[in-house]
């Protein structure tokens, strides 16, 4: 059985891909008794319900999955790990950087192991989740106890249909959509605006070099990028124009007034520039500016 911690979009996806009957949604304090029912709406084919239930006592998971957002990691973990037994793999889905590594540093003995998606779903409703699109997963490892099983990790993951690909070195894999995010969302978050319409925006333009120079600096420091500023910048407007229908994840945590994943995008790199002595004045402005956004609304 594979349990999955993080009922959202990319958890739900999951556990509809999976084979049925052979996963579980682990439970978080005060979480309801009955099962999660939702209607899939695959990228091809007709719609369909399912049921999915929450690991009871007795279950002996063989693999985890964690699909919360970044800042709610640490904590989901603490709360779910005295349950789950020491070698059962822990597959790390977040965005962004910087809660990996908290989790390797709480966790250095146990076999954790970190994902890079580019697979998109999204929840129209609280009952359904459309899979908006097919891309790839690259799953690799963080600590040395997942050296050992990572490749079994990838079979297990694939048997879902979905692509999933071994990477020995998952870091610039991390990396480098962790450029893309931090190009895209702070802007459709603080404009209110899908991700096509972006490059019409005068904030957008006026701010993206400097988002993408900061990013190749940083990069380059820690060994993560060889690109310029200019090469970022183009890879990020492919992708805006790939998903220029699009509501980032973070505007759409920014709508429902949620805490948005800020701090481990465009807030890891003004702490790393700060870290390296990197001037990240951009990175910084757009931190504060969608954080700020969480306490209006609140
Ligand atoms: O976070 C997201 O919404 C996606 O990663 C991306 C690529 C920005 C597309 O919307």
């Amino acid at each position: 059985m594979i349990a999955i911690l993080g009922a959202g979009s990319l958890g739900r996806l999951w556990a509809a891909t999976l084979p049925a009957g052979q996963v579980a949604f682990v439970p978080r304090p005060g979480q309801m008794p009955e099962p999660v029912r939702y209607q899939f709406h695959p990228t091809e084919g007709e719609a369909f319900c399912l049921s999915i239930p929450w690991l009871q006592s007795g279950d002996a998971p063989e693999l985890l999955l964690v699909t919360t957002k970044a800042g709610d990691t640490l904590e989901a973990l603490r709360s779910a790990l005295p349950s789950i037994a020491e070698p059962i793999p822990i597959v790390l889905f977040q965005n962004g950087l910087g809660s990996q590594q908290q989790v390797t540093q709480v966790w250095p003995g146990r076999p954790v192991l970190a994902a890079s998606t580019t697979e998109a779903a999204n929840r129209p409703g609280a009952g359904g989740l459309v899979h908006a699109g097919t891309g790839q997963t690259w799953i690799g490892p963080l600590t040395d106890r997942a050296r050992q099983s990572f490749k079994s990790v990838v079979g297990q993951l694939a048997s879902s249909g979905l692509k999933v690909l071994p990477e020995t070195d998952i870091m610039p894999r991390l990396w480098q959509k962790l450029v893309i995010n931090a190009g895209i969302n702070p802007f459709t978050a603080l404009l209110n605006c899908r991700n096509g319409e972006l490059p019409d925006q005068p904030f957008y333009r006026s701010h993206i070099d400097g988002v993408c120079q900061e990013a190749a600096r940083i990069g380059a420091a820690l060994s993560l990028e060889t690109r310029t500023g200019p090469q970022l910048r183009e890879q990020i407007e492919g992708v805006i124009k790939t998903t220029a229908g699009n509501v980032s994840s973070m505007l759409a945590d920014a709508r429902q007034g949620r805490p948005t994943e800020i701090r481990y995008i465009n807030g890891w790199l003004a702490d790393n520039g700060a870290r390296l002595g990197i001037p990240t004045p951009v990175n910084q402005l757009l931190t504060e500016r969608v954080e700020s956004l969480l306490n209006r609304n609140h």
